[in-house]
């Protein structure tokens, strides 16, 4: 029997990589392939990149340069490795990645991670393999189900990939041309993969698309389902006992929604819902089609149907033509809102984006000072938001033992991780705990309940009530 072949994947930017990654981890495995935490020993080495910002793209070449050091050793030792490059660098630079760095063997766009066992049988033939086509079929239909074993050391938290694509085209972005036109799965397949990671022990489930609340998929009953429909669907699967989803747009918060907050206990009452800005001028330079007075209504509308609701948010600083009187509305749309955290980002032109080429550029130190200012603000909520648990007692979906002997941590409804010292059994159940302190960003309490003593599959939800704060 031939020995497998060791696979590592490094992913960059966000947690759509990181389901790719276990798709293309699925994919190899039927090839041999098992995953190795190093790059030293590996066969394969895939970078799972992104295009999002400068900085983002930049690392993969350096990255780049690094592995070819790794390579050459492999070589001198007689082990041949072969690099991949996926993502959504290889989307948007494709040829360019090997012209700047000819130590890669594979170019593979998102779309492709079917392709890769073929691309890498093609590499190792002709020397080289790019593929960054934007197929019509559903990649989705092709890519292998994860084993149980796989779901099991996975955890009992998933994502789920339900739409792919945005069809926005925010002057800032180019996910609409890394990942293309606006696509959703069908319900019924969302459905299968949920009872089978279900069936295999995960207890908690994100729904995860560039634009995921603009999901509109078919639906078994012939209709078009919207995000709130296929959530109150899920909240139905035997096993789950939380649902999240990521990352909205507020044009696209519809009445489904909103109302699948009002009724479903599952799902969890934070929301990421980003803004970018809190100046209409600027609002309409990124072509966001809302306005920051449509932001606080949508606010609004999901704090009416629960109290215990909490945001958080991604700002850019520095856009073109942003003035000091632009940011301070920002600063006051934070301040009003009220945020249980944020991401600030610089802004960085993106090659092909329409505001690449706006001529208004914000000075670098007028930035700097910028993200500092608004990080403060940021800060200084969400540090107010978790304060504010010390003392009362939370809901956590414990996840897997911690680093200190004894202890399990787990998260709350607002993902704040809480440890507790508890018996392993409790990974999987939803307990009542006692925040006594915090430590950074982490909660330290105890059990004010006393854990099932039935196997994790059977966890449920408990009804103690979630601390509500107005974030
Ligand atoms: N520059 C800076 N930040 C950006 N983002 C997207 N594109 C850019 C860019 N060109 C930020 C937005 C988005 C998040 C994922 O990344 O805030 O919501
Ligand atoms: Fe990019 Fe989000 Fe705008 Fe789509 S909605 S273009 S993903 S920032």
């Amino acid at each position: 029997m031939t020995p497998p072949r060791k696979l590592h994947i490094k992913s960059y930017g966000c947690q759509m990589n990181v389901y790719d990654a276990q798709r293309m981890v699925d994919t190899l495995a039927g090839e041999g392939f098992v995953e190795t935490g190093s790059v030293d020993d590996a066969d394969l080495v895939i970078l799972n990149t992104c295009h999002i910002r400068e900085k983002a793209s930049e690392k993969v070449y350096s990255e780049l340069g690094r592995l070819r050091a790794v390579k050459e050793e492999a070589a001198r030792n007689g082990r041949q490795m072969s690099i991949a490059v996926a993502g959504c660098v290889a989307q948007a630079e494709g040829s360019e990645i090997v012209a700047r760095a000819p130590v890669v063997d594979v170019v593979v766009g998102p779309q492709s991670y079917h392709h890769l066992p073929e691309l890498l049988a093609r590499a190792a033939k002709d020397g080289r393999a790019i593929e960054t086509e934007f197929p019509v079929r559903d990649k989705f239909e092709f890519l292998p189900q994860p084993k149980p074993d796989a779901i099991r050391a996975r955890g009992i938290s998933s994502f789920v990939t339900v739409q792919e694509g945005c069809d926005k085209f925010c002057t800032f972005c180019v996910v609409p041309y890394t990942r293309g036109a606006e696509v959703s799965r069908p319900a019924v397949k969302i459905v299968d993969d949920v009872e089978r990671l279900a069936d295999h022990g995960v207890r908690e489930i994100t729904l995860i698309g560039q634009n995921v609340n603009a999901y509109h998929g078919e639906g078994p009953d012939g209709r078009t389902w919207s995000l709130g429909t296929l959530l109150r669907r899920l909240a139905d699967v035997p096993g789950i006992v939380r649902l999240r989803y990521s990352t909205s747009h507020p044009r696209d918060v519809d009445e489904t929604l909103i109302q699948a907050h009002r009724d479903l206990a599952a799902l969890m009452p934070f929301v990421h819902l980003p803004v970018q800005s809190g100046s209409d001028r600027i609002l309409a330079a990124m072509n966001r089609r809302h306005t920051a007075d449509d932001y606080r209504r949508v606010i609004d509308r999901f704090r009416a149907v629960r109290q215990d609701i909490a945001f958080s948010s991604d700002f850019i600083v520095g856009f073109p033509g942003e003035t000091e009187g632009d940011f301070r509305a920002t600063l006051a749309l934070v301040t009003q809102i009220g945020y249980a955290g944020a991401y600030s980002f610089k802004y960085s032109p993106r090659p092909g984006t329409p505001a690449a080429d706006m001529q208004e550029t914000v000075p670098a130190a007028d930035m700097d000072e910028r993200l500092v200012r608004l990080q403060e603000l940021i800060d200084s909520q969400q540090s107010a938001f978790n304060k504010a648990l010390i003392g009362s007692t939370v809901d956590v979906l414990f996840e897997r033992a911690a680093r200190n002997p004894g202890q399990i941590v787990g998260r709350t409804a607002y993902l704040q991780p809480a440890h507790v010292m508890a018996p392993e059994e409790i990974i999987g159940q939803v307990l009542p705990v006692r925040i006594e302190s915090l430590a950074r960003y982490s909660l330290l309490g105890e059990l004010a309940a006393v854990p099932q003593c039935r196997p994790a599959s059977s966890a449920q939800m408990t009804d103690s009530s979630v601390t509500r704060m107005g974030a």
